[in-house]
């Protein structure tokens, strides 16, 4: 939540910063800032997405060639030109952008307000740079020093910015439960939320750790200290593996659109190197390493939140039924907050995209607290979550722009499904035979979702026959109930229709209610084992003349009879279907939004990466 973007260095530093919150915008676009130090600091913000700022700039002098900028998702004060970032201390020396949540900001507040301060918005923000004013005019020190003092006083999350225009050589930064990544270039450095604005500079970056301040000369060197006032002696510098093409949206019309074609792609990359239908196995390093506490394990927790909880669920139902261990599923935000029983031989599987979701953080950190083993499941690389984890398996997705999960989620799927699997082997749980074939199964998986992405204008037709419904049921059992949600989620998030994902037989305690001829239910009736149950909840549906939209296997006749609409898919076996009935879905709510003219890649009210709690 929240994009923060700065540079220091011998080239313009607007365009660069214009150029790097373009690409952090899907962390937040409800308004956007930037401040050029030249002599003076100037700053121009706006409400709006980052067009709107570079309109507004138009015309002013931005020439400098070291600055700060910011794309906000708001929290603390409503998205308008003065609660945007960057925030100027009251004597106009110092700039500071911010993301995350100051907690104590209102204690803060009134004791500088006591102290003559005035303030211009409503947000936690501009108490930071105030203190940090304050500190730096009452000890008469510099901005690094200043900033370290402020922050101990501080109860929050951050990743800030500042700058000073009595010290233009000199860039601040710090963190705490929200990421800042250091990109290194030749007489150049950059701060940004993440890799993706400083990618196209260089490839060497430095991933700053909680309560790390960074302090970056022009002269071409930086110090890393802690809010403690320890030097961090020679901090890792790593050299990305990303690629500019990566965050570009290749011809197609949307971001989304994009990553859902990705996923041929995508999968066969989260199954890369760990496993081997031919000679029969699957390994993943970081579970290999852990394999006797796993074997040991009397229980195993999977958090997460929003899509990520999705593919958690569907792990239950694997962890389950192939490695037999006792699985429990848990919104991050709940789990930490009700006092959960957690022993020390329990294993916390932490699933997330972004790897920086405040709240799947904070889980994890209570089950480290007590003693369990963490593991991240992750897609971006650096990210806290993969970093605070004792050990996990990175999805290997790339770039995932689209604020609507969609390759992530099949990439976690394989990395889950691939967990499962080798547990249920060590344990002994799944015969050679059946181990084989699921093997053989999941390396068929890109050419399956291939199959399903060729119906693309058959689901573009059935959106455009629903596009005018302002609800929708889906249902699914077993293994597509968690599909079902999902489902459910795509829609709404993006194309703003209610909808609702439940357990097909749960539709008539309740739901059933809810069915005339206006409701369009989708059926996610793929899952053999269930199907002869599913046929009758279809029947039920129809009965009470529901707009029926089943995703079915390929050749299932009667289910095709039944229903008004059927997205017959590829088979696969049972434990895989929800990894190919998602991807109709995802074309669905795409199509869907698309038609309700909604903004598809950046949906109102969201942001990508939700660091705040
Ligand atoms: C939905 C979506 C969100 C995220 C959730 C968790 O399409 O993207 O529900 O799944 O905010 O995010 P991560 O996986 O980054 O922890």
């Amino acid at each position: 939540m929240c994009g923060i973007v700065a540079y220091i260095g011998d080239k313009e530093a607007y365009p660069i910063i214009i150029e790097g919150l373009r690409r952090l915008e899907y962390r937040g676009y409800d308004s956007s800032g930037v401040s050029i130090l030249n002599g003076d600091i100037h700053t121009v913000k706006k409400k709006g997405k980052v067009q709107a700022l570079v309109d507004a700039a138009e015309g002013v002098n931005l020439e400098g060639t070291i600055g700060i900028g910011h794309t906000r998702w708001a929290t603390h004060g409503k998205p308008d030109d003065i609660n945007a970032h960057p925030h100027n201390s009251g004597n106009k020396r110092l700039s500071l952008i911010h993301n995350g949540i100051i907690e104590n900001y209102s204690t803060l507040k009134k004791a500088l307000i006591e102290l003559g301060h005035v303030f211009h918005s409503e947000t936690d923000t501009e108490v930071l740079i105030h203190l940090i004013e304050e500190y730096q005019t009452r000890n008469n020190c510099d901005l690094e020093e200043a900033v370290r003092l402020a922050l101990k006083k501080v109860v929050g999350a951050y990743a800030i910015v500042v700058i000073d225009s009595q010290d233009p050589n000199t860039i601040v930064g710090a963190r705490k439960s929200s990421p800042l990544v250091l990109g290194i270039g030749e007489n150049e450095y950059f701060l940004a939320s993440d890799a993706s604005p400083i990618i196209k500079y260089t490839n060497k970056v430095v991933y700053l750790n909680d309560e790390e301040i960074v302090k970056i000369s022009r002269n071409g060197s930086f110090t890393i200290k802690t809010i403690g006032n320890e030097l961090v002696k020679s901090p890792t510098i790593k050299e990305l593996d990303l690629k500019l093409e990566e965050l570009e949206k290749d011809g197609y019309d949307h971001f989304m659109l994009k990553e859902i074609f990705q996923q041929p792609t995508t999968i066969a990359e989260s199954m890369r190197g760990r496993i081997n239908a031919d000679e029969g196995w699957i390994q993943l390093n970081g579970l290999e390493r852990y394999m006797k506490r796993f074997m040991n394990a009397k229980r195993i927790t999977l958090v997460a939140c929003g899509t990520s909880w999705h593919s958690a669920l569907i792990a239950e139902y694997l962890f389950e039924e192939l490695a037999r261990i006792p699985t429990d599923v848990e919104y991050a935000s709940e789990f930490r907050y009700r006092k959960p029983i957690v022993y020390s031989d329990d294993i916390v599987i932490a699933l997330s995209q972004s790897g920086e979701t405040a709240d799947t953080l904070a889980a994890l950190e209570l089950a480290k607290e007590k003693g369990a083993l963490t593991y991240g499941i992750v897609n971006v690389v650096g990210s806290s979550i993969a970093r605070i984890t004792d050990s996990g398996s990175y999805i290997h997705a790339g770039p995932e722009i689209g604020v609507a999960s969609t390759k992530a989620f099949t990439s976690q799927l394989v990395v889950l499904t691939l967990m499962a699997l080798r547990l249920g082997q060590e344990k002994g749980n799944i015969s050679e035979g059946e181990f084989r074939e699921l093997l053989q199964a999941m390396e068929d998986l890109p050419r399956r979702v291939e199959k399903i992405l060729e119906l693309n204008d058959k689901i573009k037709f059935i959106a455009s026959e629903i596009q005018e419904s302002n609800h929708a049921l889906y249902l699914g059992r077993g293994l597509n109930f968690p599909i079902a949600l999902e489902g459910a989620l795509k829609l709404k998030e993006i194309s703003y229709v209610h909808a609702e994902g439940y357990p097909a037989a749960e539709m008539k305690h309740g739901p059933i209610a809810l069915i005339d001829e206006n409701m369009p239910v989708i059926v996610i009736a793929t899952n053999l084992s269930a199907r002869e149950k599913i046929v009758s909840n279809i029947q039920e549906v129809k009965a009470r003349k529901g707009i029926v939209i089943a995703i079915v296997k390929e050749g299932d006749d009667i289910i095709n009879e039944m229903a008004d609409y059927t997205i017959e898919i590829p088979g696969t076996m049972e434990t895989l279907t929800p990894l190919l009935s998602v991807i109709p879905l995802q074309l669905l709510s795409y199509h869907i939004a698309v038609m309700r003219e909604c903004n598809v890649d950046q949906p109102r009210n969201l942001a990508k990466s939700v660091t705040v709690e």
